[in-house]
């Protein structure tokens, strides 16, 4: 996934309209987007969305908001892509909602283990607890750092957002390096505020495309285009990347490991490198077919 777009859970009548945008997955927002009257009505919703092209994805309520266990009963008894865990900070809860989703998926027929989970970190100790939130179940492959200008990360370290992200840059580089080392394979980002500002979207998906972040949360159609071609190789890095794998791999069958091309040295590590960019590439287009956004883009 480069791209996932949130549709509050209180408008499923959005869940067509932010298909029509190509993003690579929704996320049905039982949270904070929802007003509390409406939190039981939200997650009645959920039961009435049709099978979709892209995972389908619900944002529960966080463990101390009295709707996190009826929401992931929700989300697992119809069957979604994953649960995404608001304010995750305590691997327990991650564990335990493992089991619950075990328990529903051998009650509905799933497959054991296929519903993911996705910790979104956004206070300073789920920042310092990330390497443990990434550990705490198998199913947790993603996650997302809480980037948001006026979101709960920004207010629990008391920092000032701005468009270059230096206030942030310590917790954004810090959520990455745990993740990676827990061996997460999509550390994604959060939402942008800003939604008209699709020059500061695009700023902010460069800063986090360079730390290591892979993708991107959208609040609105609109963003989408602009993340997805961030976090789309490029046709021209895609060409390098395959001429150095196509060269590398003639020279090792000749009986060499370091070669010239392009002017520049390549060795396992500069292929290791470039059979990634391959690999991102050729998910890009496998994820689902392109759509009239992003030929534009
Ligand atoms: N998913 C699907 N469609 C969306 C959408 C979304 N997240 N956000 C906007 N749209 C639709 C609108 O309904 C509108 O459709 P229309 O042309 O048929 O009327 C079109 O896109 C253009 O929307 P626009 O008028 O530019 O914005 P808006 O004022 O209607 O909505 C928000 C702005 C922020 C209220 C809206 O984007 C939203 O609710 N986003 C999700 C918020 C959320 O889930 N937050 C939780 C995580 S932080
Ligand atoms: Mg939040």
């Amino acid at each position: 996934m480069r791209s996932m777009l949130f549709v509050p859970g209180n408008r499923p009548d959005l869940v067509v309209k932010a298909l029509a945008s190509g993003v690579d997955a929704l996320i049905f927002d039982l949270e904070d987007s929802v007003p509390e009257a409406s939190k039981g009505a939200a997650r009645d919703n959920l039961a009435g969305i049709e099978a979709l092209p892209v995972p389908l994805f619900v944002r529960v309520n966080g463990a101390d908001t009295g709707h996190l266990w009826e929401d992931v009963t929700a989300a697992g008894s119809r069957g979604v892509a994953g649960v995404v865990l608001p304010k995750a900070e305590d691997p327990a809860t991650i564990q335990r909602i493992d089991g619950a989703l075990t328990a529903l998926e051998i009650a509905g027929g799933g497959e054991r283990g296929s519903t993911a989970i996705v910790p979104l970190v956004e206070s300073a100790s789920g920042v310092l607890a990330t390497y443990d939130l990434c550990r705490a179940s198998l199913r947790v492959r993603t996650i997302l750092f809480g980037s948001g200008e006026e979101g709960d990360l920004v207010a629990d370290l008391g920092c000032e957002w701005s468009p270059e992200g230096t206030g942030l840059l310590t917790a954004r580089a810090s959520v990455l390096m745990a993740a990676r080392a827990a061996g997460v394979e999509e550390p994604m980002e959060a939402v942008f505020m800003d939604f008209r500002n699709l020059d500061g979207l695009r700023t902010e998906c460069l800063l986090a495309r360079r730390l290591g972040y892979v993708g991107k949360v959208a609040i609105h159609p609109q963003q989408v285009a602009v993340i997805n071609e961030v976090f789309t190789p490029s046709p021209e890095v895609v060409a390098k990347s395959r001429r150095i794998v196509d060269e590398f791999e003639k020279a090792v069958a000749q009986g060499s490991a370091s070669i010239a091309v392009d002017g520049r040295m390549v060795d396992y590590a500069v292929a290791r490198v470039s059979r990634a960019v391959l690999a991102r590439a050729h998910a890009a287009t496998a994820s689902r077919p392109a759509t009239s956004n992003e030929s534009e883009a």
